[in-house]
Parts: structure tokens; C-alpha cells; sequence
């Protein structure tokens, strides 16, 4: 018996980053991002611009993504497109680019959780291990920090989650302190890598054993910042790698000790990380020290499936795709959804 191959067409619009990618079953044959530099100078992500440049981009973006895997857009089986968390006006672009190709293929239409789609990504076969059922995911971008347990594909618990901010946006607003720009969490990685982690303390927040908590420590990098640079106008130039080091240490320390709370609650040491912040180094080399200290098997994705990216659309489209979950054409996008939704 053969079986049929099945092409999906993956689109992410969520926030910043326009991108398509097509998947054959589970393996990725093209993941094409254009990002959006305009934001730079703003220190964040400013909406408006971010949906104009979708518009510019979505085409040239998917036109790529079909060449590049080498496949002509009648081959598709079906489109899977980011609905939601995001930016109304970036998810907007994407969701009725969609529509409209899949209407005109006379093709499914696959609506796909964008939270969900970034622990997914840990089932794109690319060489790596995939984590087995049940398994805890750490999610950590600009916009979310929750620790998840999956025990299937689609059946996910917030095991708990951030009272204010993500960590994402801790490394960024703490980079934007020092002068950096956005987004600052890979400068912070960069200067860490020079710096000394225990230079600068800074304490860790009281919440809860599964809870996170970051805007405090914020104030408590920015209060000082200014108590130095009081003394020392240049503390900032003279000791960057070294505050950057204290502040990325002090953010990691913080995720594993949740992560070593998680696994003594649930008694599941299968540990993978997700999102834009799973690519920083210091989370990936801890991850692979507790593999060896603490037998925890873990999973770490590849740089390319960590920030936002269509390959993690791709993937949660075909794995939808094999239950026959498919979206009515009507189905709108929504900024607000949460990852068990
Ligand atoms: O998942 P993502 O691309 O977008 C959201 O859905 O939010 O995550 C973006 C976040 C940003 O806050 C960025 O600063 C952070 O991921 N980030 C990093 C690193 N690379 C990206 N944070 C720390 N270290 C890094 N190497
Ligand atoms: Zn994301």
C-alpha cells in the first residue's frame, strides 16, 4: 500500500514576523521569515506598521516558501494559518490570505493555536528526539511564560503561568534599560557570554511554587541602574557584560527552579522548552546539565523553530490535518486565545 504524501501550506502573522513554510507530513520543506525592521526604532513592535508590512510581505513570502520546497500550489492539500493570540491587525493579514487561497484551491482551511503551534514544533522530524506523552513544556516569549503538561497533542494544562510579565518581555525591558534595542533579549545573551553571573545580585520573586512573576524585578534592575549611574555616568559602558551576565543568570535561575517544582509535582522529568526565549544559551546549556544531574531527558528545539516561524503552523496544520479537524470558512482570527483553547 502506498501512501499518500500530504502538503500543507503553514502562515504566520501573529506579531512581527511575516512567514510561510511548507511541510510533507512532518518534515519541513521550506521555512521562509521576512522580519520587520521598521520596528527597531520604536523599542517595540508598533502595530500599525506591523500589519502594513505584513500586507508588503505575505506574497513575495509564500511565492518563496512554494519554490523553495520545489512545489507548485495545486499540490497543496490543505493551508494552516495562525488565528490567534496576537496583534489583531497582523493576524487579519494572514487569516484572510488564507482564506482566500484555500477557497480558491477548493482546499481545507486548518486554523491553528499559535501557543499550541510552538510546543508543537517538537514533533517537526528534523533529526532531533520527540518528547513522549506526557511531557512538560516550558513556554517562554515575548508575550507568554506558562509551564504545560501535554499528554497529547491537543490535550494540554496550564500547570501555571506569569502574574504580569512574560520573560520575554523581562529580557527586553531590561535590555531597553541599558540602552539596548529592541528586541534586547539576544544582545543580553551576547554581552553575558563576556560577563561574570554573579557580579550584580538580584532577588528572586515570592509566588507561587508554579507561578511566575517578573515586573518586579524590572523595577529592581532599573532602580539600580540609576542608583549607579548616580555615582558612575558611565557604570552602564564600563560594566555592561557584567549586568548582563547577573540579569540573564538571575531570569534562568528563576525559570529552572519552576521547572524543578513542576517535575517534583507531577513526576514527569520529559522537559522541552518553547518559543522565542528558548533560544537563549544559558536555558540550553542548563536544560543539558539536568540531563545529566538530574536524569531529566529533555528537549531543546532548533534555533530556526524557536521564535515565531510558519514551520510550527505547518506542523500543528498536519497534525490537525490527520483528525480531520479542519476550520469552516468563516472562522475569524482573535487576539486573546489561550494555549488550551
Ligand atoms: O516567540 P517569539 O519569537 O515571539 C512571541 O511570540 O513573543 O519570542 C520573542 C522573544 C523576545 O522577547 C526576544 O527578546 C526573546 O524572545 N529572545 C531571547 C533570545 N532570542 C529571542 N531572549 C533571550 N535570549 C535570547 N537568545
Ligand atoms: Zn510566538
Amino acid at each position: 500500500m502506498t501512501t499518500k504524501n500530504i502538503y500543507i501550506l503553514g502562515i504566520e502573522s501573529s506579531c512581527d514576523d511575516t512567514s510561510a513554510s511548507v511541510i510533507c507530513n512532518n518534515k519541513i520543506l521550506s521555512n521562509i521569515t521576512a522580519n520587520q525592521e521598521v520596528h527597531a526604532k520604536y523599542g517595540g513592535v508598533v502595530p500599525e506598521l506591523a500589519s502594513r508590512a505584513h500586507q508588503q510581505n505575505i506574497v513575495p513570502v509564500v511565492q518563496q516558501a512554494l519554490e523553495v520546497a520545489k512545489i507548485n500550489k495545486n499540490d497543496l492539500d490543505a493551508i494552516a494559518f495562525t488565528r490567534g493570540p496576537g496583534l489583531m491587525g497582523s493576524l487579519l493579514v494572514g487569516t484572510s490570505f488564507a482564506k482566500s487561497l484555500a477557497l480558491g484551491l477548493d482546499i481545507p482551511l486548518i486554523d491553528v493555536n499559535h501557543m499550541q503551534a510552538h510546543i508543537l514544533a517538537h514533533f517537526i522530524e528534523d533529526g532531533s528526539k520527540i518528547p513522549p506523552f506526557p511531557f512538560i513544556c516550558l513556554t517562554i516569549s515575548g508575550g507568554h511564560t506558562q509551564l504545560i503538561k501535554i499528554s497529547n497533542y491537543f490535550e494540554m494544562e496550564i500547570l501555571g503561568e506569569t502574574i504580569d510579565d512574560a520573560v520575554g518581555e523581562a529580557f527586553d525591558k531590561s535590555a531597553k534599560i541599558l540602552g539596548l534595542p529592541y528586541p534586547g533579549g539576544p544582545l543580553i545573551d551576547k554581552y553575558a557570554q563576556n560577563g561574570n553571573p554573579k557580579a550584580f545580585k538580584f532577588t528572586q520573586p515570592k509566588v507561587g511554587d508554579l507561578e511566575f512573576s517578573f515586573s518586579g524585578l524590572k523595577t529592581q534592575i532599573l532602580y539600580f541602574i540609576q542608583k549607579q549611574i548616580k555615582e558612575n555616568p558611565n557604570f552602564i559602558t564600563e560594566n555592561l557584560n557584567d549586568i548582563c551576565a547577573s540579569i540573564q543568570y538571575t531570569i534562568i535561575e528563576i525559570l529552572m527552579t519552576k521547572l524543578k517544582n513542576a517535575v517534583k509535582q507531577t513526576g514527569i522529568k520529559h522537559i522541552a522548552i518553547a518559543g522565542g526565549v528558548s533560544a537563549n544559551s544559558e536555558i540550553r546549556k542548563r536544560l543539558q546539565l539536568a540531563e545529566k544531574n538530574w536524569k531529566w531527558t529533555t528537549y531543546i528545539p532548533d534555533f530556526k523553530y524557536t521564535t515565531d516561524n510558519a514551520g510550527m503552523i505547518a506542523i500543528a496544520g498536519y497534525l490537525k490535518y490527520l483528525q480531520n479537524d479542519f476550520s469552516d470558512i468563516s472562522i475569524s482570527a482573535t487576539a486573546r486565545l489561550k494555549v488550551t483553547e
